[in-house]
């Protein structure tokens, strides 16, 4: 029965792929090359969110597959899991031009997309990579700095998760105490994919309902992403 259900939600992750490949709810339709859906085990138990795709990643419509992607292999390597074992997705879907920041209207426009696939997967860990996923799926403005390494039971639709806020590995790519605090936070993961799923306290976590309520781009500017 399970097997049948987790073969369902990976239909329809392909389907939502499908669809989302057209998409043009926001201005970076018009300058992308192609969607960066995200990719790996549609059944994932860990999934990453990073940012956004950078050149390499519109050029090739995969995730992390630039500097910042050989990074993450390796360390997933260092505790036993390769690419295919988890799903890599990103706030935004599509490349800012230049690589620039994600505008709060364009996370908006693209949050949809994102806590759909946290449904359809149902991960048990989700891995947020730098601020950006972190303060958009916590709720919190509060920096990565500061909540780092920290794991936090949340609600994400009709998903409960443990998410863990961790630097983004572009950032460690050019720094090597962060790449050291990097390191020593991926090596929590096991740990944290053997946990029980806790209750969620009412209130703790994002407050978004999948498709039905997206977070309105005034309180995305609130939650300090910008
Ligand atoms: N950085 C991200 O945040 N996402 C990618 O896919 C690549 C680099």
């Amino acid at each position: 029965m399970a097997a049948v259900a987790a073969a369902s939600r990976s239909d329809e992750l392909e389907a939502l792929h499908a669809s989302v490949s057209n998409c043009t709810a926001c201005r970076l339709a018009e300058t992308r090359n192609q969607v960066v859906f995200g990719s790996g085990n549609p059944a994932a138990e860990l999934m990453f969110v990073g940012e956004a795709p950078g050149f390499h990643e519109d050029q090739q419509g995969l995730p992390f597959v630039g500097a910042a992607g050989k990074l993450l292999e390796r360390l997933l390597a260092g505790i036993g899991l390769a690419r295919d074992d988890v799903f890599i997705g990103n706030v935004l879907k599509c490349r800012p031009p230049g690589n620039r920041d994600p505008l709060a209207d364009e996370i908006e426009a693209c949050q949809n997309h994102l806590f759909r696939q946290i449904e359809l997967i149902q991960p048990r860990v989700v891995a947020t990579l730098g601020n950006f996923a972190t303060k958009l799926l916590s709720g919190n403005p509060t920096g990565i700095t500061r909540v780092h390494g920290r794991e936090q039971n949340v609600r994400l639709g009709r998903s409960e998760v443990l998410l863990y806020p961790i630097y983004h590995p572009a950032a460690a790519l050019y720094t090597q105490a962060m790449l050291g605090v990097l390191e020593e936070d991926f090596r929590r993961l096991p740990e944290l994919l053997g946990r029980e799923a806790a209750p969620v306290e009412p209130g703790e976590g994002a407050t978004a309902e999948i498709a039905a309520e997206p977070i309105a781009s005034e309180a995305v500017t609130q939650l300090g992403l910008f």
